[in-house]
């Protein structure tokens, strides 16, 4: 069965709207992992603009999971990451103005530098995933990385979701986990997967993951969190 990871930003944003206390993330990440989340994951953006420094301290003490650290290729990061010794850390671009994670990372462009970066962490025992675009070439390259893992962007395929493109973009994720795991690599998923779209999915064979944030936190709004998670637990089967 394929397992689910929480993205849980979204709970650190509506915290960070006010700058107070509430909601908890650590809170909401005991509730989803009560009602079965295999993981959690969190964003340490560069801005800060959700996840604080502390919320990441105070996750790696208290998750009974995994946890998942999503952060940017720098120096900083990696200080961060090795101080905090997550269970994984996944690899995005980031950009300053963008409102989310908007594509994959250019592994090809930057092989050499990133094989180098991730070294420490692959030393030390920390799994490490590269988020890219379902394409031949990037998924070619991350296995030169030595990365374990890619985390292969559905945000494209999710757009398409019920339109005349939807075949296309699917065919392009079918034929990424299809290399990546010919050559070794292991496959998650993740970016606007919701209840609707998350089904074809699993008609991939070897996904070992989906990374789920903002459908899930959504639906949580009106179900609360330990439900939302169920729900979706019922999908994935
Ligand atoms: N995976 C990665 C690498 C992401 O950047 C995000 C968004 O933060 C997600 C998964 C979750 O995407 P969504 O919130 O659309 O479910």
């Amino acid at each position: 069965m394929v397992k689910l990871g929480l993205n849980i930003d979204h709970v650190a944003t509506i915290r960070q709207a006010r700058g107070g206390v509430e909601p908890d993330p650590a809170a909401a990440a005991y509730i989803a992992e009560s009602a079965g989340a295999d993981s959690i994951t969190v964003h340490l953006r560069e801005d800060r603009r959700h996840i604080q420094d502390r919320d990441v301290e105070i996750l790696s003490g208290t998750l009974k999971t995994r946890m998942n650290l999503e952060m940017a290729a720098t120096e900083e990061m990696k200080r961060i990451a090795l101080d905090i010794m997550p269970h994984s850390v996944c690899l995005v671009p980031e950009k300053r103005q963008e409102i989310t994670t908007e594509g994959g990372l250019d592994v090809v462009s930057q092989k050499g530098f990133l094989k180098d970066y991730i070294k420490p962490f692959i030393e030390k025992g920390v799994i490490v995933s590269l988020f890219i675009d379902p394409d031949i070439e990037q998924v070619k390259a991350s296995g030169y990385t030595g990365a374990q893992f890619i985390e292969i962007h559905t945000g494209s395929y999710a757009e398409a979701f019920d339109t005349m493109e939807e075949g296309e973009e699917f065919s392009k994720l079918r034929n990424a986990a299809g290399l990546a795991m010919g050559i070794g690599l292991q496959i998650n998923a993740g970016h606007g997967l919701n209840y609707h779209n998350v089904s074809n999915m699993l008609t991939i064979p070897g996904f070992y993951e989906f990374n789920i944030g903002h459908s899930i936190i959504s639906r949580a709004v009106f179900v609360g969190i330990e439900r939302a998670v169920r729900d979706m637990k019922h999908v994935l089967g």
